[in-house]
């Protein structure tokens, strides 16, 4: 351990990060390990990098934005049907598997639990997780078979999440047969100086690395070679906050398959131009989404010769990829984004402090950055009462909160 010890205190003292052993006196052995260990995995390099981007204003200005092109699914017309087919056959032969992002810390909610554990009030008082479920099975159901299901959980709610599913038997899913957790990698997260903080537990504070990390892990947890395993080529990946998600769709499977993209997204048209979304668009010349921050006015208004928006294909986590792509996605890293957040961490002396603003930079991913690394992807746009009633805020906030998404949930399914 003194070996260990010595080493630790060499690497932080090359990197300015000497005061993480503060508190290793009063660490237990297993945790004084556990904390050797965990410093020792911390790519040092990476971390200063990220420190150096929360000096710099990100900056896209030279980017080349273009708009792109999409697919109305309601005009499709005789299409429909040739699409739909392709799909339900690759469905029938058990070629498409399920993935749902929960391992977001879903603040803007407020629920002590994991998100997906979340009653959105129905009278049935089911959480996301089993409507997810229920929808889940009811299409599988359809094909005649059980649509392999994959959650993404992180370190903070695994536990919590495991705990929920065994309880409810796994809403008749089998574990490791056709249900499948991973959990999402993490980043250090670090005050104004760049400094790491140590959290509750005496350990260095980890974040989950946005839900971008999602091919990365699906990789390194081995879950693209297990859907090999089980005959999967195609893999939807959504987020488990969309209690109106539509998983199993043959028309977008069918276009991805007849169209040989690799990556088929749904998209909404924007509420209006000025919605707070991310639209579709290409940016120098492939496929990505730009931010509503990033947009500008002008951009956001403009129409085309049908009078409809330009850049008006919102981005709603509901992508199709083939594993090729997944893999290809999670093989080389995507760019960090910088969020400045509230952090509980323990100060010099062991003390907890519990900061009333923002006190840490936190480091994420986006799922969305990975798009231009396709040369091609097909966007339907889907009805927004069909297929999106998204769950981010507390009611007092009043939009995309559990009650807009309830409405919409009760209305879609014809509910009291
Ligand atoms: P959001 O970006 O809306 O974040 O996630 P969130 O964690 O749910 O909520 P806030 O921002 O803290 O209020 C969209 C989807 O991506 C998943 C979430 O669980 C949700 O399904 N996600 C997000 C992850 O799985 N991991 C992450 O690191 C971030």
């Amino acid at each position: 351990m003194n070996n260990k010890l010595e080493e630790v205190k060499a690497v932080l003292k090359k990197y300015g990060q000497e005061h993480l052993l503060n508190g290793y006196d009063r660490l237990d052995e297993k945790k004084k390990k556990e904390l050797l260990d965990q410093i020792m995995n911390i790519d040092f390099e990476l971390v200063h990098s990220l420190y150096l981007t929360t000096k710099q204003e990100e900056k896209h200005q030279e980017d080349e934005i273009t708009p792109i092109d999409y697919l109305d699914k309601y005009q499709l017309k005789d299409e429909y049907k040739y699409y739909e087919n392709i799909g339900k056959k690759a469905i029938k032969e058990g070629k498409l598997a399920a993935v749902t992002m929960a391992g977001g810390q879903g603040t803007r909610l407020g629920h002590s639990g994991p998100k997906g554990t979340y009653d959105i009030g129905l009278n049935s008082h089911k959480s996301l997780f089993e409507l997810l479920a229920d929808a889940l099975k009811e299409e599988g159901s359809k094909y005649g078979v059980t649509i392999p299901w994959f959650i993404m959980t992180s370190r903070e709610n695994n536990k919590q999440t495991q705990e929920f599913f065994e309880k409810n038997k796994c809403f008749g899913y089998q574990k490791d047969k056709n249900l499948f957790f991973f959990i999402q990698g993490e980043l250090p997260m670090m005050d104004t100086e760049g400094k790491l903080l140590i959290g509750e537990d005496g350990l260095v504070k980890l974040a989950a690395d946005g839900h971008g990390g999602i091919y990365e892990s699906l990789v390194k947890n081995k879950m693209t070679e297990q859907m090999r395993h089980l005959g999967i080529e195609w893999v939807f990946i959504g987020g488990v906050d969309n209690c109106l998600v539509k998983m199993v769709d043959p028309v977008l499977m069918g276009i991805a398959i007849d169209k040989q993209v690799t990556v088929a997204c749904k998209s909404v048209v924007k509420a209006n131009p000025k919605e707070k979304v991310g639209v579709f668009c290409k940016r120098n010349g492939k496929p990505n989404v730009i931010e509503y921050s990033e947009i500008t006015d002008q951009m956001a208004e403009a129409t085309d010769d049908k009078g409809e928006l330009l850049y008006g294909e919102s981005h709603i986590l509901c992508n199709l990829f083939s594993i090729n792509a997944i893999e290809r996605m999670g093989a080389t890293p995507l760019p960090y984004h910088v969020a400045y957040k509230k952090a509980k961490y323990l100060d010099k002396e062991g003390n907890l402090v519990e900061p009333t603003s923002p006190n840490a930079y936190k480091f994420e991913a986006f799922l969305f950055d990975a798009f231009g690394k396709v040369d091609d992807m097909a966007i339907l746009r889907v009805k927004r009462e069909e297929e999106f009633a998204p769950v981010k805020n507390s009611d007092d906030v009043g939009v995309d909160c559990p009650k807009t998404a309830r409405n919409l949930y009760q209305k879609f399914y014809h509910l009291d």
